[in-house]
């Protein structure tokens, strides 16, 4: 539509783009900082497809399944083949301390699984802090130079439904399910940890058990959020929720450039809010005695 006050430019109306996008009204699409907030029914998946079938991207994704954690590997890599990127191509890598009980499960065309090994070790806690180095390490000794994108993922948990390049983005977190009051958001509040978010400070309370982005954008994040989580510890300071607090910090500072919204990690145990829509990824019941060492 040429507006006749402005020759020359192409002024899209609104009912133009209702053609394309059928928005939604009852949820936040957009961030301050003007990151869009993924929701379904707010892209055209189609559309987004044929963009990224013409870069020809390769998609990594991390999953850590240590421990008595391996019982879920196998859920998780049946439905993220079905749902996670489907048609694309996907390097999976898993890192375990139980390389014998790695179940067989046949990827679709185009599709990798890597297994590495990494030790065992007796607190939760450490695992998880572990986690960003052998994440950093990945994409310093691997990655770096044939994968566009990364995501790094919860094994205890399960696809659903789609995931796949409405989330790609050059920094992306999931908005946790369970958290929508902000002065009750469960950051690091402690100035003497290097996670400290202070009173009145943060955007959204982010997921630890899903992010990603850009190849050299995760170095990035798991690179500090490393650094920080080990100048912590030399202090004695472990932060409330290890590296979900690093996490957070870092997404406070270094705003995420695409927000995905709870669809894209929900917990099995909560009822579905009316605004969502869409369950794509879930976190599976569990009882945690029966998984944790300590
Ligand atoms: C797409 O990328 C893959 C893996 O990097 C490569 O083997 C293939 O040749 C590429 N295809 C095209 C059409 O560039
Ligand atoms: C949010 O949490 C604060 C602190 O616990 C409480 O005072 C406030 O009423 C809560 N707000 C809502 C909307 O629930």
């Amino acid at each position: 539509v040429r507006s006749r006050n402005s020759p020359g430019f192409m002024l899209v109306t609104v009912t133009e783009v209702g053609l394309l996008l059928s928005l939604r009204t009852d949820v936040v699409t957009v961030t301050p900082w003007l990151a869009p907030v993924v929701w379904e029914g707010t892209f055209n998946e189609l559309l987004l497809d044929s963009i990224y079938k013409k870069k020809n991207i390769t998609v990594a994704a991390t999953v850590f399944a240590v421990g008595k954690y391996i019982m879920f590997l196998k859920d998780f890599l049946e439905t993220a083949d079905k749902h996670f990127f489907a048609g694309f191509r996907v390097d999976f890598y898993v890192f375990t301390d139980r390389l014998n009980e790695v179940p067989k499960v046949n990827m679709a065309a185009g599709r990798t699984l890597t297994v590495r090994s990494v030790p065992s070790s007796n607190r939760w806690q450490e695992i998880s802090a572990r986690r960003m180095e052998l994440i950093q390490k990945l994409i310093e000794e691997t990655l770096q130079n044939h994968v566009d994108y990364i995501f790094c993922l919860d094994v205890d948990s399960k696809f659903h439904g789609r995931w796949g390049t409405e989330s790609l983005g050059g920094l992306v977190a999931v908005i946790h399910p369970g958290l929508d009051n902000r002065s009750r958001f469960p950051y690091e509040r402690r100035p003497a940890s290097r996670a400290y978010v202070a009173p009145g400070e943060g955007d959204f309370y982010y997921c630890g058990g899903a992010f990603g982005g850009l190849v050299q954008e995760v170095h990035q994040l798991a690179k500090t959020c490393r650094n920080n989580f080990e100048d912590d510890a030399k202090e004695g300071i472990e932060a409330a929720w290890q590296e979900e607090s690093h996490l957070n910090r870092y997404m406070w500072i270094n705003k995420p450039s695409k927000v995905l919204s709870p669809e894209y990690l929900w917990q099995d145990f909560k009822q579905r809010n009316p605004e969502v829509l869409l369950i794509r990824f879930s976190g599976v019941i569990k009882n945690y005695a029966n998984i944790r060492p300590n």
